[in-house]
This record gives structure tokens, C-alpha cells and sequence, in this order.
């Protein structure tokens, strides 16, 4: 049976579950795998400054509270693999063709249904903390000015509507055996999240600062950085947004 959680904080109505998340753990010590829940977010946030706009109760919106102190800072990476295998696990007991797109954006059938947005608070060179914020697209069905939205009821209309909190029991079930594999078994973490990655072993053209080019997604160093080969043999390495595709 799937483990119950005692600690869920739930809102109708909030800024942004990272934003009270974020001033939970400067307040007071907070237990790990507490989670910060709503239906609406005003000021929902996404990557790099992005907004994240959700219809009121129609998607799962929250932020999971960890403490994972036994990860180096310059490990951070792992633990970003393991939400978003998690999350793609999650969906892929209802869709098909579900995958990781580098870093952490959720695909299904080439859209994306899910995205994540992990704030880690450093000290020295350990993870003091980190708010692991999920926004998963279920029920909505109409999106405005988000480039390439799907959600849950688009993918699987026959399934709707789907119940948001069975998917957040689901999600945090497969979330909790990745993070404690990852901590005994890092490796293996690595290889999953790699093999599920999209647009992998396909040749694909990608946009850097210099301009497109044709290759392949090749390798994930720790840190997190991608490998692509392209057409002429030649390596590149990215940080996150430095490459388009
Ligand atoms: C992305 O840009 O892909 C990341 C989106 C993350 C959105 C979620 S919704 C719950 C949590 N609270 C926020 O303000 N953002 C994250």
C-alpha cells in the first residue's frame, strides 16, 4: 500500500509553494519531506525568471522540504535526476513516450507536461537545504502563452479527470525510493535518468551562441553538464540553457 504523509501543508491559494517553502526553512528546522501544496499560485515561478501559470485546481502545484546533507554541492545534479525520473514515472503509469528532456522538463509525445524548479541552499561545500518545487499539468486543458503545454487529460482524455492528490501520493512514493537509492546506489541513478532522456541516440539539430549545428546527445557529466557530438566528431559540453533544442 502507499505510504501516507503527515506533513502536507495545503493552501487554496498562495504566492508560490517555493516562495513559502523557501521561508519555512529560514523560520524554523523543518522535517525532511514536508510538503507546501496549493490550488492556485499567484506567483507561480518557473526556470531562469520564467513565470508558471496554472489554472485554479486543475494541476498539481507543490514544493517538497529535504535536508540532503550527505550530498556534496558539487553532486547537486543527482538529486535533480532523481525528481524528475521520479515525476517521469509517475506520468508514464498513465501515457506513453514519457521522457526527461536535459535538465529537468518532463516530455510527453515531444510537449511538455511538467516542469521543476530546485532551489538548494549551500554551506560550504554541502546541500543545507532544498525546496524541490513540481508543477504537473493534470486536468487543464486549454493553455495560454506557454509554447509547447500538454497535460495528463490531453495525453489520456479516457482517464480524466484525474485525482491530483493520488498523483501526488504516487510522485512522492517513487520520489522516496529514488533518493535513498541514490544514496546508496548513485550510479545506477545516473544510468536510469540517462536512458531516459529525450531525443537521445537521435540525430538532432541544436542552437548554441554560435549558431545551429547538428549532432547527438552523447553523455551527463556529475555536474550535470551535457555532451553532444555533432556531425563532425567534435565534443561540446553545456550548462543548462546554453544549448537549444
Ligand atoms: C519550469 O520552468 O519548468 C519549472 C516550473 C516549476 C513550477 C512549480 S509549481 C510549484 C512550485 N512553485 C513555484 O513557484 N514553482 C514551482
Amino acid at each position: 500500500m502507499a505510504e501516507r504523509y503527515n506533513n502536507i501543508i495545503e493552501f487554496d491559494e498562495i504566492s508560490s509553494t517555493n516562495n513559502y517553502a523557501n521561508d519555512l526553512v529560514l523560520q524554523k528546522i523543518v522535517p525532511d519531506f514536508t510538503i507546501i501544496k496549493t490550488n492556485f499560485q499567484t506567483k507561480g515561478r518557473g526556470q531562469i525568471g520564467n513565470s508558471w501559470i496554472s489554472n485554479k485546481g486543475d494541476n498539481l502545484l507543490f514544493s517538497i522540504i529535504l535536508h540532503p546533507t550527505h550530498l556534496q554541492a558539487s553532486n547537486q545534479f543527482i538529486l535533480s535526476q532523481c525528481v524528475a525520473l521520479a515525476l517521469r514515472d509517475t506520468i508514464a503509469n498513465f501515457c506513453k513516450n514519457v521522457c526527461v528532456k536535459w535538465p529537468n522538463d518532463i516530455y510527453v509525445n515531444d510537449k511538455k507536461i511538467a516542469g521543476i524548479l530546485i532551489e538548494n541552499k549551500l554551506l560550504g561545500k554541502q546541500i543545507e537545504s532544498s525546496i524541490i518545487g513540481i508543477g504537473l499539468n493534470v486536468n487543464q486543458t486549454n493553455f495560454v502563452g506557454a509554447p509547447n503545454p500538454t497535460s495528463l487529460a490531453l495525453e489520456c482524455p479516457n482517464l480524466c479527470p484525474f485525482n491530483i492528490d493520488d498523483l501526488l501520493f504516487k510522485f512522492l512514493d517513487i520520489f522516496k525510493s529514488y533518493y535513498f537509492e541514490s544514496q546508496q546506489n548513485e550510479q545506477e541513478i545516473k544510468s536510469k535518468y540517462f536512458q531516459n532522456l529525450y531525443l537521445l541516440k537521435k540525430l538532432h539539430t541544436f542552437e548554441d551562441s554560435i549558431g545551429q549545428f547538428d549532432g547527438f546527445i552523447t553523455n551527463i557529466a556529475p555536474d550535470g553538464r551535457l555532451l553532444i557530438v555533432d556531425t563532425e566528431n567534435k565534443e561540446r559540453w553545456y550548462y543548462f540553457k546554453e544549448v537549444l533544442f
